[in-house]
């Protein structure tokens, strides 16, 4: 049975099974290359919640593995000049630490780049980005993703932590925007 589909929301990319299949696949790679050491899944909020706490949870439960999170905002419109900005920070000092950047999806690669050099400062054991969802078409920035779930083509994509005006994150699927005309 198909899942029921806001109004708004077009063509469904990847459901639930696939994320999850694919949060399972990146688990076990990761499980494969960490150190069998503490390790820190820092999300980025707000996009990559749920990931984070799913992707924590598919790791092996023998492994040590921390959580935190952090909060970046980019300047209104200004995503593609890359003006990234620190709104709320990890609450531990990572330094000497096994660190996993957690992140809903790499568009520009803006984003990725500025949290690279901001945790790269903070002196991790070791640093690896993890990535969702990789939009190839939209980069600008030659950025290096570690660990990739899932290509996609350059749409509006919400769902599993993505927005729209805050709305739909809830979806437990990825689906295109159809329309962006509501704001309520
Ligand atoms: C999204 C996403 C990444 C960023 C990627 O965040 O979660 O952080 O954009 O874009 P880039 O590669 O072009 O830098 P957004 O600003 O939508 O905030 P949110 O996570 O709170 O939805």
């Amino acid at each position: 049975m198909s899942p029921v589909t806001p109004a708004g929301i077009g063509a469904i990319l990847f459901t639930a099974d696939e994320i999850a299949e694919t949060v399972r696949a990146l688990a076990t790679r990761l499980a494969r290359d960490l150190p069998p050491e503490p390790i820190v899944l820092v999300g980025v909020l707000k996009g990559a919640l749920f990931l984070t706490a799913d992707l924590a949870r598919a790791l092996p439960a023998e492994m040590d593995v921390r959580l935190d999170y952090l909060a970046v905002a980019s300047y209104a419109g200004a995503r593609s000049s890359g003006d990234v900005r620190l709104l709320v920070d990890v609450g531990q000092d990572l330094a000497g630490k096994h660190v996993v950047l957690v992140e809903d999806v790499v568009d520009t690669g803006h984003t990725l780049e500025f949290l690279g050099r901001l945790l790269a400062a903070r002196k991790p054991a070791s640093l690896r980005t993890c990535v969702l969802l990789d939009k190839p078409a939209r980069r600008t920035v030659d950025v290096a993703v570690d660990y990739a779930g899932l290509s996609c083509p350059d749409a509006f994509i919400v769902g599993y932590g993505l927005d729209y005006q805050e709305k739909y994150r809830n979806l437990p699927y990825l689906a295109k925007l159809e329309s962006r005309v509501s704001e309520g």
